[in-house]
């Protein structure tokens, strides 16, 4: 894709990813962009590369608007091999006078790249440099998500560059949030919120008040990955307004039943309590893990108020697709939920308490011992899994 000039001077020059279905563990079934950003200045500089494989792409959008070897600084607001595999093939053909980056940036690039030689210039929060018509101030977001992590505001463009955060995994071939599809759009940024984000969504709090406190003007958050946020109702506001949201973490009157079954017999538990809350008349969702990919999975959680997982029991374990459930659950610490666990069983019956458990570990407020059915539940076996959807759809309903 042709580089795309996002405002005077300032230009999108990264790659768009369409064939990636897999990023470490998150299923981007829609592809991905990797977003790198030109600044044509007295010093031209580059925010951010481009995933190993793509530095070709990123080199032909920079040829078409200077030579490479005109780039005088490229900043590295993180690590992470996405925004910095193609590094050692940009600096070989930029020779940047500096490579800026936050001091964990710095040691995270010799960790990854083993280069003493290249010309890094550590920055830290409220630092500035100047680039000639503008003013790059740089605001270190550690933990969002990495150590090394920072964005870079362009004081005179009120543009914020803000490496992963407010991004989304969606390859389209428009760059801005205001020309493609509004839910599906939001759709993906929460769901890139619920997989990459949510566990730091007290550092994203106290980043929202920080940026607030200091009075940035924002007119363009210009993201990593996905589309740019240029005008409201579909730019900086909304997608600000949508982070301080999900980073409460406040839930909803919706419950999921996450689930995986052997002979169908806690599938027929699941639906059980599916009956019980519906005749509380909250959002029910049932998700087969067979059927639905853990970071869909989570982008339900994102705000749901209960979560209710059921597993078979399988060599006194729970099936390998609970296990990896809760896995991922347990790493990205949803809060202010209640929950629940059930299962159906032959002879030993570990998987139920094995999950109520985890519930309990990851800090979900359990409303329920669990429950279990052996074998093939009948009407009797299925009425305390009904019960369970009741209690849990008031419990839901009180808030
Ligand atoms: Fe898009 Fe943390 O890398």
């Amino acid at each position: 894709m042709p580089p795309v000039e996002i405002m005077k001077g300032v230009y999108w020059v990264g790659a768009v990813d369409w064939n990636i279905r897999d990023f470490h563990g998150y299923s981007t079934e829609r592809g991905t962009s990797y977003n790198s950003y030109l600044v044509i200045d007295d010093k031209i500089t580059l925010f951010d590369t481009v995933k190993k494989g793509f530095a070709s792409d990123l080199l032909h959008n920079v040829r078409k608007l200077v030579d490479p070897e005109k780039i005088d600084y490229i900043v590295v607001n993180h690590v992470e091999l996405d925004h910095s595999g193609s590094l050692p093939e940009v600096m070989e053909a930029a020779k940047p006078e500096k490579l800026i980056c936050s001091k964990m940036g710095k040691a995270a690039l010799l960790s990854h790249f083993h280069r003493e030689d290249w010309p890094y210039q550590t920055v830290a929060t409220g630092d500035e440099i100047s680039l000639g018509q503008r003013t790059v101030a740089f605001l270190e977001t550690k933990m969002l998500h990495w150590p090394d992590s920072m964005f870079s505001y362009l004081k005179e463009d009120k543009l914020l560059i803000s490496s992963d955060g407010f991004g989304q995994h969606w390859a389209t071939s428009k760059r801005f949030a205001d020309e493609v599809d509004q839910p599906e759009l939001m759709r993906h940024a929460a769901k890139y919120y619920a997989n990459i984000l949510l566990l730091f969504s007290d550092r994203v709090q106290k980043l929202i008040e920080t940026v607030t406190e200091m009075g940035l003007q924002i007119d363009v958050i210009a993201p990593d990955h996905g589309l740019i946020w240029r005008k409201d109702p579909t730019g900086p506001g909304a997608i600000v307004a949508a982070y301080d949201q999900w980073s409460k973490q406040a839930p909803s009157k919706k419950a999921l039943i996450i689930y995986d079954s052997m002979w169908q017999s806690t599938e027929t538990m699941a639906k059980a309590i599916y009956a019980g809350l519906l005749e509380k008349n909250v959002c029910v969702k049932l998700l087969n893990l067979k059927y639905v990919h853990r970071s869909d999975v989570m982008a339900e959680v994102l705000d749901a108020g209960a979560l209710i997982i059921g597993s078979a029991t399988i060599n006194n374990g729970m099936l390998p697709t609970v296990a990896d459930i809760l896995s991922y659950l347990k790493g990205l610490r949803p809060a202010n939920k209640i929950g629940a666990a059930f299962g159906s069983y032959g002879w030993s019956g570990e998987a139920a308490k094995l999950v109520s458990q985890a519930l309990v570990e990851m800090k979900i407020e359990v409303v329920s011992d669990p429950i279990r059915a052996k074998y093939v539940p009948d009407h009797e076996a299925l009425a305390p899994c009904v019960d369970l959807g009741r209690k849990i759809g008031d419990l839901l309903n009180q808030g």
